[in-house]
């Protein structure tokens, strides 16, 4: 069977060095990176868009296309690849406003009864401005649109909840979504959905932000970690009962069906389960840690999906936890510095660990650092204590200069448990 994944980043790595260790697969990516080269044949699309994806598939007449991340979703691309007979993993761009729109989220939370932060639509500056002054703090502050994570402002104060509002309108337009701070531990449970039916895989969780203890700036995610214990077996019957089914029956009933991986992003509160927002696609770095863990039916699952027929398809996990610890250029999150030479990825996989490529390229020295996040090194363990130590020892193997990195990725579970 012939994949193509589109996308170039980390989780895009994950996806083709897993499908490439499946019998009979054979990989192509776009654009794909110096990381995925290794796993695939990458082409770089000859135009943006999702017409040159279009080309690609053209020339590669892939059996499956995979997409790694939203912004291609977003624009319709599977509707297109379907029009021109591809058979493509991934929502329709009517389904994929879940991740889209914030505002269109909560309407399908709200119609489809699923657990949430209590919220107000404001369309204007006047209206926002009125609204922060009657919600208790800290509040939380969402654009409605695709922010890349920079939509998102947590306010414990009003005159800060006004500068956000000030900023927010600037930057993202005037729509926006404020809704009540969840006090709890957060959750990614990502689902492949068929149109109706699913297969839940196991529930990760990211670190956001830039530093140690959950602080500084928040990114595109430091690292993450993936365990059986961060969600309780009732827990999980819980997140399947009221939010992933009650989510896939209303988007099949408002004729928008959700094909691909739906994630939801949880907190996990006293009161029970509440989502904080909805992706319509596989994590970063969450999928760097999960795919390490299946040992098979990854491109058997993922074609079952896209062809509607996911009935008594399974995936194959290995027991133990594992671990991705992001390594990150200087200057990330606000400016990235690019063009720093890496070294040792050979080295840090010598040890057992595995590195995913996300933000590399190649100069004429050698591997050189392309973006704010520049590798995802990944490790398991018989416990997570093993799992932590075992990516860290790769983490240590690796040089770029300015190279950030936490050293806490894990922990809190060992705190937990
Ligand atoms: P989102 O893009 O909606 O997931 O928000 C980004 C991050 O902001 C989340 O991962 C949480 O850490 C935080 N966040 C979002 N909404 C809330 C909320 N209602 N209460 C507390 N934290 C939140
Ligand atoms: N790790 C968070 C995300 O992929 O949106």
């Amino acid at each position: 069977m012939k994949i193509l994944v589109i996308g170039g980043g980390g989780r895009e790595h994950a996806i083709a060095w897993r499908l490439a260790r499946e019998p009979g697969v054979t990989v192509w990516a776009s654009p794909g990176n110096p990381g995925i080269a290794r796993s695939a044949t990458c082409l770089a699309p000859p135009r943006p868009g999702v017409d040159g994806y279009l080309q690609v598939a053209e020339s590669v007449q892939p059996d499956l296309t995979v997409v790694g991340p939203e912004a291609p979703l977003v624009a319709g691309i599977t509707d297109a690849f379907q029009g021109r007979g591809f058979r493509v993993l991934g929502p329709e761009r009517k389904a994929a406003q879940l991740e889209a729109s914030k505002i269109f989220a909560k309407q399908v939370m709200a119609e489809a009864a699923i657990p949430t932060a209590a919220y107000r639509v404001t369309q204007t500056f006047d209206q926002a401005m009125e609204c922060i002054r009657e919600f208790s703090y800290p509040l939380v502050l969402k654009a409605d649109g695709l922010a890349a994570g920079k939509g998102v402002v947590i306010a414990h104060d009003q005159p800060e909840a006004e500068r956000a509002v000030r900023a927010l309108h600037s930057a993202l337009g005037p729509r926006i979504v404020i809704e009540e701070f969840l006090h709890g531990e957060e959750a990614s449970f990502i689902v492949l959905s068929d149109g109706a039916k699913v297969i839940p895989l196991e529930a990760s969780q990211d670190h956001k932000t830039i530093r140690e203890n959950d602080e500084g700036p928040n990114t595109g995610g430091m690292g993450a970690y993936c365990d059986g214990r961060i969600l309780t077996p009732a827990q999980t019957a819980e997140i399947l009962d009221r939010v992933i089914h009650p989510a896939i029956h209303y988007m099949s009933a408002r004729g928008t069906p959700f094909t691909g991986f739906l994630y939801a992003g949880l907190m996990v509160t006293p009161q029970g389960v509440k989502v904080l927002e909805f992706n319509v696609r596989l994590g970063d770095p969450e999928t760097q840690s999960l795919l390490h863990r299946i040992q098979g039916g990854f491109a058997n699952a993922l074609y079952a999906a896209a062809s509607g027929n996911l009935a008594g398809v399974d995936l194959d996990w290995k027991t133990g936890p594992s671990v991705c610890v992001v390594l990150a250029s200087a200057g990330y999150p606000e400016q990235p510095r690019i063009g720093d030479p890496i070294s040792g990825i050979q080295e840090a996989e010598d040890s057992g660990a595995v590195v995913f490529h996300a933000g590399t390229r190649l100069g004429p020295a050698g591997l050189e650092t392309s973006g704010g996040r520049v590798l995802g090194v990944t490790a398991s363990g018989g416990d997570l204590r093993q799992a932590i130590d075992n990516a860290y020892r790769g983490v240590s193997a690796i040089h770029f200069e300015g190279m950030q990195f936490r050293k806490d990725i894990g922990r809190k579970g060992l705190k937990r448990w």
